[in-house]
């Protein structure tokens, strides 16, 4: 148990420190970042799925004037390590799936070098793939662990017995699609080498994480940490692609080092994006449910089926809240994956729980209507006192809180009657659960100087539009017990202590308990009346850990759809989101971070879907004219809401991070208010007109 900070900056809802630089135009992003006589790379990508590249001829684009150099596998220089094949560019002949990167051109100025991209011949001895992820492809394997380091199958019980004998069962396949990351900011990297400086390597990259993409460069260039700087400042969006590097920053470095003391800037076109920087695999879950009469679950299960590529394995986890949601003596989660000849999946927010939340949350719905119980009764009957996978008591698990808030916000007691038509409309309601792991990462360091009356906090923390830059000097001004004025925080640069990624929504809780640890340390040290220059430094493994406690964030979602009865029109006049997510550090920021992953969701239930050409081995959609993401004016009044949640365990701010559980659970919820609309269940992702259309009256 860990006694909390007492919150007079944290809780506060202040304004973003990084606002005012945005709105006007002044903060740098990695591709503007001011650089002199910079050259630009642009590169070109394969035209075949999979084979080799027989022939490579550069002389048209090197007569382009203005042409600095072309780099292709027979000219690049040979890399330090090639473990990693989705880094590992231009190092051979060989085509592992089509957009993968055969060559760049370095120009004098963007145009000239896709001009010069364009003039590159390649020839390929094709050879035939297989792109297509089938629930039966012949060569599904289970991975060795799934992300980032889970058992691929568990078991407890009897789940076949169980199904046999069971009141009520529901065994259902669902579906999500592929889908891409396309923040707002494009994926960029200015890069430097010069050979003669202190630090020879710098890059201004467009990341989550500053310190984990120096130690990818550096092991993929045989560089030491200390000849590389990486700077990020500004992230226009992330969602979990710019938690690992792609390709493109390796070419960026390997393109600064064949240009010696020039600058370069590599930035990616959205439409390079559909091939280059990860995307969430499609999944296929097989899941069982059983109960008996008074809907106690009797046994849950779900096996996935999903893909990766040839060249790296990404084993998305998402068979794990299933694990953890509901009570049931018997269970079972299984992974299966298909390396296929495609471009490699990676993070994308809430990897695993996305997806996860999907089937799972559809399933229960069935279940609940099979039983005749309501859907939030159903979820509130299945509450497990303790962890069902690891047999811990919760640290807090206020889902029941959750759902019986979200219930009264939304009038849910007084919803309409299924297949409820008003005028050309059908109206339907729906629930579904949503959950998150509380994290914290296990390497990050802060330190704290005093300087002309100031705190001064640095650690090399990333922002991506989620507000770092805005709570960290709340939490650290809490820790010193100042007013937030009197701290400065500076992150995005590697000159800064080490600190984790942005991801899995524990950045918040990992910087902030180093920030916290190095408060303390610094009150111990220089009491409250400091010198100037006086410094130290704290660790978050330092920070008081609870090992025995399962951390999760929960919520509850609630969403109203109109189906319209000639056209199959769909309309969300509202969606509501109520979360348990601890102590919340600035509700202006985590407003904005639960309504993001609530559209996202939704997103997810009506649009998003990478429509994969199995013939040609590509996303057919790969723009953002084809491939539809939620606007404003695809829901009407949306709705993030939070209990006042007080959580000893999870690290002494109380936050359990809230960066993606409102993405997860959202579109089970819209798939069920579609079928107490229309009575039509659907069961794989997006939720499109035309799988309505035909069962309309
Ligand atoms: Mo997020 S997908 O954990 O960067």
């Amino acid at each position: 148990m860990t006694e909390l900070l007492e919150p007079r900056a944290i809780g506060r809802d202040t304004v973003r420190r990084d606002g005012e630089a945005k709105v006007r135009g002044t903060a740098t992003y990695a591709i503007e970042t001011p650089v002199q006589h910079p050259a630009y790379v642009h590169p070109v990508q394969a035209t075949v799925p999979l084979g080799r590249i027989t022939g490579i001829d550069t002389s048209a684009a090197e007569a382009i004037e203005g042409v600095v150099a072309v780099l292709t596998h027979e000219n690049a220089e040979r890399l330090a390590s090639t473990d990693d094949r989705e880094f590992a560019v231009l190092q051979s002949d060989e085509v592992a799936f089509r957009g993968q990167v055969v060559a760049v051109v370095v120009a004098e100025t963007s145009e000239l070098a896709r001009q010069g991209a364009d003039a590159v011949e390649v020839t390929y001895a094709e050879q035939p793939h297989d792109s297509a992820l089938r629930v039966d492809h012949p060569d599904l394997y289970k991975p060795e662990k799934i992300n980032p380091s889970f058992e691929t199958d568990t078991a407890e019980g009897d789940v076949a017995a169980a199904m046999a004998t069971a009141h009520v069962t529901v065994e259902e396949t669902y579906s999500t699609a592929m889908y891409h990351n396309n923040p707002l900011e494009m994926h960029a990297t200015t890069a430097l080498w010069d050979p003669s400086a202190e630090v020879p390597l710098t890059l201004w990259d467009s990341t989550q994480g500053v310190h984990p993409d120096r130690a990818a460069v550096c092991e993929v260039f045989g560089l030491e940490q200390e000849q590389v700087r990486v700077i990020c400042p500004f992230v226009g969006g992330g969602f979990g692609s710019k938690g690992t590097p792609h390709a493109h920053v390796f070419l960026a470095t390997m393109a600064a080092r064949a240009v010696p003391g020039r600058p370069v800037k590599l930035g990616l076109t959205r439409q390079q994006m559909f091939s280059l920087v990860g995307y969430r695999t499609p999944t296929i879950q097989r899941m069982q449910l059983a109960a008996d009469r008074t809907g106690r679950l009797q046994a849950i299960a779900i096996d996935v089926v999903e893909q990766t590529s040839r060249i790296k394995e990404f084993a998305e986890q998402t068979g794990v809240p299933t694990r953890m949601m509901y009570a049931s003596p018997n269970r079972r989660t299984t992974h299966r994956l298909a390396a296929l000849d495609v471009p490699v999946p990676s993070w994308m927010r809430a990897p695993g729980e996305c997806p996860g939340m999907f089937g799972p949350e559809v399933a229960m719905d069935e279940l609940a209507e099979r039983l005749g119980i309501d859907p939030v009764e159903l979820r509130i009957r299945n509450e497990p006192e303790r962890d069902p996978e690891t047999g811990k008591p919760w640290s807090s698990r206020n889902l029941v809180q959750c759902l019986r808030e979200g219930a009264e916000r939304f009038g849910w007691a007084d919803r309409p009657p299924a297949g409820h038509r008003e005028g050309a409309w059908l109206v339907g309601t729906g629930v579904a659960s949503s959950v998150y792991p509380t994290m914290r990462q296990a390497t990050s360091t802060a330190r704290i100087r005093y300087e002309d009356g100031r705190y001064v906090a640095e650690i090399g923390a990333a922002d991506l539009g989620t507000g770092a830059w805005t709570v960290l000097p709340q939490i650290a001004a809490d820790a010193l017990d100042v007013d937030e004025g009197d701290v400065e925080v500076r992150i995005g640069d590697t000159r800064y202590p080490i600190a984790s990624v942005a991801g899995g929504s524990s950045g918040t809780n990992t910087w902030g308990s180093a920030l916290t640890v190095a408060a303390r340390e610094f009150r111990t040290k220089f009491g409250r009346s400091p010198a100037d220059g006086d410094e130290v430094s704290g660790d978050v493994d330092q920070a008081s850990k609870d090992d025995a406690h399962a951390a999760y964030a929960f919520g509850a979602q609630f969403v109203e759809v109109r189906v319209n009865v000639d056209t199959g029109e769909l309309r969300v006049p509202r969606l509501y989101g109520v979360f348990g997510a601890g102590r919340i550090i600035n509700p202006r920021t985590a407003r904005s971070q639960l309504l993001g992953g609530m559209t996202m969701g939704l997103s997810m239930a009506l649009h998003e879907n990478s429509v994969w050409d199995t013939r040609l081995g590509q996303v057919a959609n790969h723009d953002l004219a084809e491939y539809h993401v939620t606007v404003n004016a695809d829901v009407g009044d949306m709705q993030a809401h939070w209990l006042d949640e007080h959580d000893p365990y999870v690290n002494v701010m109380g936050s359990k991070g809230i960066g993606e559980i409102g993405i997860t659970g959202t579109a089970a919820a819209v798939v069920n208010a579609v079928h107490r609309a229309t009575g039509i269940r659907i069961r794989d992702l997006p939720v499109t007109l035309d799988k309505v259309l035909t069962a309309l009256p």
